[in-house]
């Protein structure tokens, strides 16, 4: 099916049914959610769709974020009804009769189990995506942040219904593209633990980046991989060799000066970490640094947190964004644990653009664009 025009949704939709993935993949604490950010960002594409008439099929994923498991929505819909301020018709299956019964049921949102339950989702099965895609009269894909993934709810149903890009996700897709021939000078800004999650970008930025800046449990590996002291700090052993083939030499990559290495501490100098240390956060130097750096900056793309979240170092990564929040610099942010910082600060409008991405703003920035946004163009 050719798409006319993936960015125009029509104005009547009365009658209409619209299949909408959302990506409602938020942080859940003992049957809670912790944030709302995705979920918040989606609400204006909601209600556009209700207004013009049409009734909406969500589809949607959560998982632990820590475990990765796939967990029920059952337990949080009238959570996700008082956010949404609507009323959710909850459908357990899969199926064109369940979905039917859940259409009659007055609600104007049916909200169907956690997808990645189905079989035929993630391996994008085609017959599983024209079940989809009976659901509804047309597709809206309004979760950039999955669109990474081929996967039936992305990839798949496009092929079996007309398909949109939500307002939302063509955001995402413009403000991101600006980081692709970025304004200069450009800061990178990146932290995390993984190196094989940012090896990509790293690389790709690396030419196009004025200086990169690396930060988190990352910084410890470009730190060792120098031959320097990092104690007991967490790293990543097995990059150690790939960086010192692939960033050694780059005079653009920059690391912090000072560090700290337990709760009440101030910063230490990143030279005097002892064996028996850890360095969990950046120092208050190093932000100071960054601050001072991003002033004379007119682009910054920021993903991956400074500091140790989980054990509760998350002074560096709030230090930063409050900085960051008080200059004209463009600031483009996203990464899941720093949204987590971002969430508690409600900051978010003081940037140029928060990405709802994690891993897909990782893809979109290395690879110039994603699987679920390619086949909303064909
Ligand atoms: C995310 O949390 O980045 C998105 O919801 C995608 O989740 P996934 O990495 O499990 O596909």
């Amino acid at each position: 099916m050719r798409k006319k025009s993936f960015l125009v949704i029509p104005k009547n939709l009365k009658g209409k049914t619209a299949v909408v993935r959302v990506d409602f993949n938020e942080p859940i604490k003992g049957g809670k959610l912790q944030d709302s950010f995705r979920i918040h960002e989606t609400l204006p594409t909601l209600s556009m769709l209700l207004k013009r008439g049409a009734r909406i099929i969500l589809l949607a994923h959560i998982e632990d974020s820590v475990t990765k498991k796939q967990l029920s929505f059952g337990p949080i819909v009238g959570q996700l009804e008082r956010l949404i301020h609507s009323k959710i018709s909850f459908v357990k299956e899969y199926s064109k009769s369940a979905v039917d019964v859940g259409l009659s049921s007055g609600a104007k949102i049916d909200l169907l189990e956690n997808i990645r339950f189905a079989k035929g989702e993630t391996d994008n099965n085609p017959v599983f995506a024209r079940t989809l895609a009976s659901f509804g009269d047309f597709y809206v894909n309004e979760a950039f942040s999955v669109s990474h993934r081929e996967h039936a709810s992305i990839v798949g149903i496009t092929k079996y219904l007309p398909s949109y890009m939500g307002p939302l996700c063509e955001r995402e897709v413009r403000r991101l593209s600006e980081a692709l021939s970025p304004a200069h000078p450009f800061l990178l800004i990146v932290g995390g633990v993984k190196f094989e999650t940012k090896f990509a970008l790293m690389k790709v930025f690396m030419p196009k980046a004025d200086a990169i800046f690396i930060g988190g449990a990352l910084a410890n590996t470009f730190l060792r991989a120098h031959g320097l002291e990092i104690g007991k700090s967490v790293h990543d052993e097995e990059a150690v060799s790939k960086i010192k083939e692939d960033f050694f030499t780059s005079k653009k990559i920059f690391f912090p000066l000072d560090a700290r290495v337990n709760k009440g501490a101030k910063g230490k100098d990143i030279t005097k970490i002892r064996p028996k240390e850890s360095i969990y956060d950046i120092g208050p130097e190093t932000v100071k640094g960054l601050i001072d750096l991003a002033r004379l900056t007119r682009l910054i793309v920021w993903n991956g947190p400074l500091g140790y979240l989980e054990k509760g170092y998350s002074k560096s990564t709030e230090d930063l964004l409050k900085g960051l929040s008080r200059l004209k610099t463009k600031v483009i942010l996203g990464g899941g644990d720093t949204l987590s910082v971002l969430d508690h600060m409600k900051l978010h409008k003081k940037f140029y653009h928060v990405s709802t991405g994690g891993g897909a703003m990782l893809d979109f920035l290395a690879d110039g664009s994603l699987p679920g946004i390619e086949v909303l163009k064909k």
